[in-house]
């Protein structure tokens, strides 16, 4: 495979913004991997639904979208209006559109601080001001992926296998990846790696997203139903477990895609190390553990009927349906950010982080 192949994939304008057009676009996630469809969103409503119906997920992707979209709104909002007031009222609305990944409020709160800043400011510099954060959010987001993407490739050698949960690829992102940076660095430098991607019940981002990126970017990548890692690991086929976060809390405690708590008891029972990767953006230092971390509840009929041709319970059997869980710190081996790699325990490690700054 060709590195300009692979750029493709790594690449991918998940998110953009057309200045001369003044329009966002999205890559349509929930129609992939059958269809390649772009999205023009531009209402409140649109914006705040392609958050919510993960038309754009991935923690670091739902961030820099929030940002974009926020500056779409401020743009809406008329010029006789309290800028700063509706500003922060259509961020609060962003921000109920999912709860967990803290990427979201971070972002959101960012943009606010700019608009404060720049409040003062002639409506069109303001506004300019706003374009020129968003843009940095993402250019930010890139560079951190590609710092995330060399520590995780120092962490497995040729040949390794790799088990990975949900997606955190270029699409969850801006570019690279988190979980699947280094995959793909790797495979640009000419390594092998093979992977095994979690199909990633209910929304399948495993099977719909992880497995379409690795194999259209030339990466060994097999798919398997989430109840197959344990063979996978008692094979001895996987040598590290690489995923992405929605929230670390400042003890280590990590909210990542349901089921990722469950790879990390696996991986501790086979003696497989268990790395989850992401950027400062998603560590939350406010939230003490992974308690006080607000996980998502969907609706059952993911469970139920999404998928399939025909319903697969009862429209009345209940289902619970969490679209995240918590790993226990101590089941993770490091906790690889764009500042370096942080190992246990992690109430020290990851607060250097934020004291370097
Ligand atoms: O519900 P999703 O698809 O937004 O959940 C995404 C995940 O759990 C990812 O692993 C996480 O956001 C990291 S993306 C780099």
């Amino acid at each position: 495979m060709e590195r300009n192949d692979i750029q493709k994939v790594t690449h991918a304008p998940n998110i953009r913004y057309d200045k001369a057009e003044e329009a966002l676009y999205i890559i349509d996630q929930t129609r992939l991997p059958n269809e390649e469809v772009f999205l023009r969103v531009e209402t409140a409503e649109e914006l705040y639904d392609a958050i919510r119906l993960l038309q754009v997920r991935g923690a670091p992707a739902i961030g820099i979208f929030a940002a974009y979209a926020l500056y779409v709104l401020a743009r809406q909002i008329p010029a006789e209006a309290d800028v700063l007031a509706e500003l922060k009222d259509r961020a609060a609305y962003l921000n109920s559109a999912r709860p967990t990944a803290v990427n979201l409020g971070w972002a959101l709160g960012e943009m606010v601080n700019e608009a404060e800043k720049s409040a003062a400011l002639p409506r069109k510099e303001l506004l300019e001001a706003l374009y020129e954060k968003a843009a940095a959010i993402h250019d930010d987001d890139i560079a951190k992926c590609a710092a995330i993407a060399e520590y995780g490739l120092s962490l497995v050698k040729d040949g390794d296998g790799i088990l990975t949960h949900c997606n955190a690829g270029p699409l969850a992102t801006s570019q690279y990846g988190t979980a699947l940076g280094p995959i793909l660095l790797g495979t640009e430098r000419g390594m092998t790696l093979r992977v095994f991607s979690d199909e990633t019940r209910p929304l399948l981002q495993g099977a719909r997203l992880t497995s379409y990126e690795l194999e259209r970017a030339g990466v060994d990548v097999t798919l398997i139903c989430d109840n197959m890692a344990s063979i996978v690991m008692k094979n001895g086929w996987v040598q590290a477990c690489f995923v992405g976060c929605d929230r670390v809390a400042a003890n280590g405690d990590t909210a990542n895609k349901i089921g990722t708590s469950g790879v990390a008891i696996l991986a501790k029972h086979y003696g497989i190390p268990f790395y989850v990767l992401g950027p400062t953006s998603t560590v939350d230092m406010n939230c003490p553990d992974g308690a006080h971390i607000p996980i998502e509840e969907r609706n059952g009929d993911e469970i139920r009927t999404m998928w399939y041709e025909k319903p697969m319970a009862l429209p009345e059997v209940k289902c619970y349906n969490p679209a995240f869980d918590v790993t226990d710190h101590d089941l993770i081996t490091a906790i690889v950010t764009e500042k370096g790699i942080c190992r246990p325990p992690y109430t020290e490690s990851l607060a250097a982080l934020f004291r370097a700054e």
